[in-house]
């Protein structure tokens, strides 16, 4: 099936197992590969690999369906998840969305820098504050899939929203929002940022 059939289909809600609940202990029998770089619960040892433990689970589906097809592009899992079914990622996703984020510190001398930015934005500049989506205690909004950010390593947040700045993260829909929030933040300010966001809860 083609691209714009197929989210057509999700659009309309008619693609049968678009919307499967997921079995968080099914899951949790289907991700022991996962466990050796995210985790066993989900919280990653090493900061390039994104902690996924209490991801929102709406998030996380779509995220494993994005790196399933392509759309977002995660080199250390190509073809890591072609033999799992709808299903499969939804379970997991319930898996991960059920253990509790880990959180980090944050560089002292940054974090001035990055709670303004987190909470007040680049108004001036017509970039809105995080909190909006994100939530004030980076918790995210599990419901709309806006991803929860507090306590997630500083190292893999840099990288999301360089990726964003330079449109090679393009997964955050028709409405760029990321790119766009991206578009507005200097190097030093995705340092601080992140380094906020890490020790966030
Ligand atoms: C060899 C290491 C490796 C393995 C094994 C692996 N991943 Fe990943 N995964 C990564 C890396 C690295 C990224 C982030 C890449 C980036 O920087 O964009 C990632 C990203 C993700 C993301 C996106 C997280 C976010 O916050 O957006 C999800 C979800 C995910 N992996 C789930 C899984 C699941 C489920 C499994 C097991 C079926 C798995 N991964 C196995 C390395 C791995
Ligand atoms: C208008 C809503 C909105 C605002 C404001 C917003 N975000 Fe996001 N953000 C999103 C959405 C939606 C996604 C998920 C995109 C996707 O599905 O891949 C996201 C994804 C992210 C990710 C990737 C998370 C991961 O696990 O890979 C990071 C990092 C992030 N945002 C940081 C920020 C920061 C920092 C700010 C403030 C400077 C901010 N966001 C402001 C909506 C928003």
């Amino acid at each position: 099936m083609n691209k714009v059939l197929v989210s057509l289909l999700l659009t309309l809600g008619i693609a049968g197992t678009a919307n499967a609940a997921g079995d968080a202990a099914a899951g949790q029998s289907k991700a022991a590969m996962c466990g050796a770089c995210h985790g066993a619960d989900g919280n990653s040892a090493a900061p390039n690999f994104p902690k996924l433990a209490g991801q929102g689970e709406r998030y996380l589906l779509k995220q494993l369906k994005d790196i399933k097809d392509g759309n977002r592009q995660v080199l250390e899992m190509t073809g890591l998840l072609t033999n799992f079914s709808d299903q499969d990622l939804a379970d997991l996703s319930a898996y991960f969305a059920g253990q509790k984020m880990s959180v980090g510190a944050a560089d002292p001398l940054l974090v001035k820098r990055g709670e303004e930015l987190f909470r007040g934005g680049k108004l001036q500049e017509g970039m809105p504050a995080c909190t909006g989506c994100h939530s004030p205690s980076g918790e995210g909004n599990a419901a709309a899939g806006f991803p929860h950010l507090g306590g997630q390593h500083a190292q893999y947040v840099n990288k999301q929203l360089t990726a964003f700045r330079e449109g090679e993260r393009t997964n955050d829909g028709d409405t760029m929002v990321m790119r766009a929030i991206a578009a507005k933040l200097s190097n030093k300010d995705i340092a601080a940022v992140s380094s906020y966001i890490q020790g966030l809860h």
